[in-house]
C-alpha cells in the first residue's frame, strides 16, 4: 500500500469516527464481550481432533510458504497487539465468523432466510416498537435518505407466527453505531420490532452508509499488510425469531452499493441484497423483505 492510500484511510477514519480510535472501539467491543457468559460442551476428544487438524493446517502453511523466523516474530508481536488493543472480537468477527456462520447453516437442512455474521456491534434488549413505528433516531440536522423497510415474518409456508420479533440495528449515515461511537444517543437506530397479527412490519428508518472497520490498530495493520481495504458495504443487521423457531441472525445489503462485491468481512450473499425504490410522492426509499423462519431443531 502506498503512503497516500494509508493517509487516505487514516483521514477517512478520523473524519468518520470523530474522537473515536481503533483502540477505543476495540476495547469497548472486548469489554462488552467479557460480560457475556460463554461456554461450549466440547468434549476432550473433540477438542483434541480440532487441535490436531489446526496444527496440521499450520504445518502445511509453514512448509508451503517457508515461513521465516522474521515473519514468525512479526506474528507473535501482532498477536500481542491484537489483545492489547482489545481487537479480538473485531478481527475474529471480520475474518472468521462468516465461515462459522456458513458451517452452522449448512449443518442443518434449513430452507428459511439465510443468515450472515452478527459482527461486534450488537446490543441485546433494544426498545420494543410497534410494527409500523419509526426507529429510535436522533433529530437529523443534515440530509438523510429515509427508508421504509417492510415485509412479513412467516413460517416456511407463509403463515404468520405468533410472538415473532425483528431486532434491527444499523449504522447511521456516517457509518457509526450508537454505543460504539461518542455523541450518539444510546438506542439510536436500534429497536425490536413487533410484527402485527399478519406477520407484517413496516418501519421507518434511514439509509445507512458504508463504513470502515477501525483501521488504526492491529486489524488495520493486518489489512494493510496485504494491500486490502477496510470497508464494509452499507447494511442492516437483523435478528429475527419466534418461540419454537430458529433465530436468524443476518444482514441485508443494498444493490449496486459500494463495497458490496468486495466486503472486507466477505459476509454478502446474493439472497440478502435489497433493491429499494424511491417513492416519488413521499421522497422515501421503500423496500420489501420477507423473512421465513425454519422450525427449531
Ligand atoms: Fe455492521
Amino acid at each position: 500500500m502506498t503512503e497516500t492510500t494509508t493517509e487516505a484511510y487514516n483521514t477517512g477514519l478520523a473524519a468518520q469516527e470523530g474522537e473515536a480510535t481503533a483502540k477505543g472501539s476495540g476495547n469497548a467491543a472486548t469489554d462488552r464481550f467479557k460480560t457475556a457468559q460463554v461456554s461450549a460442551d466440547t468434549t476432550p476428544e473433540r477438542a483434541r481432533a480440532i487441535y490436531d487438524d489446526l496444527f496440521a493446517a499450520f504445518r502445511d502453511i509453514i512448509n508451503k510458504h517457508q515461513i521465516t523466523y522474521e515473519e514468525y516474530n512479526v506474528l507473535k508481536s501482532w498477536l500481542i497487539s491484537v489483545g492489547e488493543y482489545g481487537e479480538w472480537p473485531l478481527w475474529l468477527d471480520v475474518f472468521v465468523e462468516h465461515d462459522i456462520e456458513e458451517a452452522n447453516y449448512n449443518r442443518h437442512e434449513y430452507s428459511g432466510t439465510k443468515g450472515s455474521i452478527e459482527g461486534p456491534y450488537y446490543i441485546p434488549n433494544s426498545p420494543k416498537i410497534a410494527w409500523d413505528a419509526e426507529m429510535p433516531m436522533r433529530d437529523q440536522d443534515r440530509e438523510v435518505t429515509p427508508l421504509i423497510f417492510q415485509g412479513r415474518v412467516t413460517d416456511l409456508e407463509g403463515n404468520a407466527i405468533e410472538g415473532a420479533t425483528v431486532e434491527l440495528w444499523h449504522a447511521d449515515d456516517d457509518g457509526l453505531y450508537s454505543q460504539f461511537a461518542p455523541g450518539i444517543p444510546e438506542w439510536n437506530l436500534r429497536a425490536t420490532i413487533v410484527p402485527n397479527e399478519n406477520g407484517e412490519y413496516a418501519v421507518k428508518t434511514i439509509q445507512p452508509e458504508p463504513y470502515q472497520i477501525p483501521s488504526d490498530g492491529p486489524t488495520g495493520w493486518f489489512i494493510k499488510s496485504y494491500d486490502g481495504h477496510p470497508w464494509r458495504p452499507a447494511h442492516l443487521h437483523l435478528k429475527v425469531t419466534a418461540p419454537g423457531y430458529r433465530l436468524i441472525t443476518t444482514q441485508l445489503y443494498f444493490k449496486g452499493g459500494e463495497w458490496v462485491e468486495t466486503d472486507v468481512a466477505t459476509a454478502v450473499k446474493p439472497e440478502l441484497i435489497l433493491d429499494p425504490k424511491k417513492n416519488e410522492e413521499t421522497g422515501n426509499n421503500e423496500v420489501v423483505y420477507d423473512f421465513k423462519l425454519d422450525k427449531e431443531d
